[in-house]
């Protein structure tokens, strides 16, 4: 299901009232995990979050947060995700600290962070059919989401839920989800803004099926509840054939 927004601040919208009537469902089992995107378009959508109305609705008591990834550098680090998260949101909403979720941990490798943080996922889920109720993430311009980036091993990690990955050419390591746990997720929703992400958009929804090249097209929940929220500008290349929902544009 793909719905076009005029704009980021709808899209955003959007996103927060997924979150919440998410949340608000999974009252009656007591828990709602949820594994959040880094980088920049989200953050709109959690600063909504801890805002009225959004914030009010939530059932905060129920919410584990979690992350679809991590650059593993401390939390003190402009480019952590869990960084940005905590000031827009975290620092915000009444979360126990217990049910904050974070990636990295101090004085281990990322090989070593990732394997705890697999341990940590089987034994939060334990028992369970799926894994995250809610999945949010972002697409970069080369067609990598959470980090799996093009032609990196963790791609074809059918195994783990998380791994680590090197990025030669930024210098840094990260941990991510894999295929695998983003795939058995109830819902997963893609954020997409930004004209520069219209070529990329375009090739992942509508080109050929190339997912070395184009990881996202990696993501097909078993659930089969994919969401791409993308702004007019993100979608300006998709053609008509494409089945997509304007209804927000209106
Ligand atoms: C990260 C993100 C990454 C992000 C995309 C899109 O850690 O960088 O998880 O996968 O979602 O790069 O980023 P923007 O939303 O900033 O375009």
């Amino acid at each position: 299901m793909i719905r076009v927004f005029e704009n980021l601040q709808n899209l955003s919208q959007a996103a927060a009232a997924i979150f919440v009537e998410q949340a608000q469902q999974a009252l009656a089992k007591g828990r709602f995990s949820v594994a959040l995107s880094g980088g920049e378009t989200p953050r709109q959508t959690y600063e909504l979050l801890a805002r009225s109305p959004y914030m009010d609705e939530v059932p905060w008591h129920i919410v584990h947060f979690f992350w679809g990834d991590e650059r593993w550098v401390p939390l003190s680090d402009p480019r952590s995700n869990a960084r940005m998260v905590r000031e827009v949101l975290l620092d915000h909403i009444p979360v126990p600290d217990d049910q904050i979720h974070p990636m990295y941990r101090s004085g281990m490798s990322a090989e070593n962070g990732a394997n705890a943080y697999d341990h940590e996922l089987r034994q939060f889920f334990y028992g369970e059919r799926q894994l995250f109720d809610l999945v949010f993430l972002g697409l970069g311009k080369n067609g990598h989401t959470a980090s799996l980036f093009p032609h990196t091993p963790v791609l074809n990690n059918r195994q783990d839920w998380v791994d680590a990955v090197c990025l030669e050419d930024q210098h840094l390591e990260r941990v991510t989800l894999t295929p695998e746990a983003i795939n058995r997720s109830a819902q997963v929703v893609f954020l997409v803004n930004g004209p520069s992400k219209a070529e990329v958009l375009h090739q992942v929804l509508e080109g050929p099926s190339q997912p070395d090249n184009l990881p996202a097209q990696l993501i097909q929940p078993v659930s089969n509840e994919l969401f791409w929220l993308v702004d007019e500008a993100a979608a300006a290349k998709l053609s008509n054939a494409t089945q997509y929902d304007t209804s927000a544009l209106r």
